[in-house]
């Protein structure tokens, strides 16, 4: 998977090029190549931003200049998101969406944004990170490359991401590692028994259980069994 980063502030992705990300790198899973748009820029003092038409506080980011530096990476399979806020948020079905994509161009804005005739032309799908908005878009790009690297093959174990929040549209059940007591407060006996049909059994109510207490409204897209049905009734009228 390659990501091409269209930025005016390549070294804020340092950051990212640690720990699982910096592997999947260091083993070409996943390529992540920084352009400067300030490099397309063909004034002398290098300026890739002017005032707005019609008035308004701040910058906009020049149409040409981003024209410029997507056609140096753009290829047949390339497919243009611009991080903003105006987007659709990022979940974990368009995370998993993304990462069956060859060939990602992420446009950050900064400033005010970008002039509108760019983006038109260049962008195939506008995501946001939330209802808020950011002083640019590489945080958002950041957090969309690591979201969506997590899923490019040999990332991760396939183990490490079936299970997780959202994955089976249940949060993740509570998990433990040692000391088996601390604080006074004992990991589960059942996840010590080693059997794995009554673990596996534990893991779904408590993800049930967890899901229900902090994002209720998950579980309407869920299917669950009659027996799971009946437990979530159980866990209602506990409430009650
Ligand atoms: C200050 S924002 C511009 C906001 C824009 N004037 C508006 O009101 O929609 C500068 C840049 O940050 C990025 N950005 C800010 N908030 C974001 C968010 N929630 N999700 C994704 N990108 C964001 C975008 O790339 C945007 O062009």
């Amino acid at each position: 998977m390659k990501f091409d980063v269209l930025t005016l502030f390549p070294e804020m992705f340092e950051p990212i090029k640690q720990s699982i990300i910096g592997r999947a790198m260091e083993k070409s899973l996943i390529d992540i190549n920084l352009i400067n748009i300030r490099d397309f820029s063909k004034d002398k003092h290098k300026k890739v931003d002017d005032t707005i038409y019609g008035g308004g506080a701040g910058m906009l980011i020049k149409p040409d200049v981003v024209y410029d530096a997507y056609k140096s990476v753009k290829t047949e399979n390339s497919k243009v998101i611009y991080l903003t806020p105006q987007g659709k948020k990022l979940n974990q079905s368009k995370v998993e969406e993304l990462a069956k994509e060859e060939h990602l161009i992420l446009l950050c804005g900064h400033y005010e944004g970008i002039d509108e005739r760019v983006l038109e032309k260049i962008v195939d799908e506008e995501i946001s990170i939330g209802d808020y908005v950011l002083t640019g878009g590489e945080i958002p790009a950041m957090v969309l490359i690591d979201a969506v690297s997590r899923y490019v093959e040999g990332v991760l174990t396939k183990d490490s991401t079936e299970e997780e929040s959202f994955s089976n549209g249940l949060l993740e059940y509570p998990q433990y590692t040692k000391p088996k007591e601390f604080e006074g407060m004992k990991v589960p006996e059942v996840l010590q028994s080693g059997h794995h049909e009554n673990i596996d059994k534990w893991r779904r109510k408590e993800a049930i259980k967890t899901t229900y207490i902090k994002r209720p409204e998950l579980l309407e897209k869920v299917n669950l069994t009659d027996e799971e049905k009946k437990y979530l009734e159980e866990l209602k009228n506990n409430k009650d």
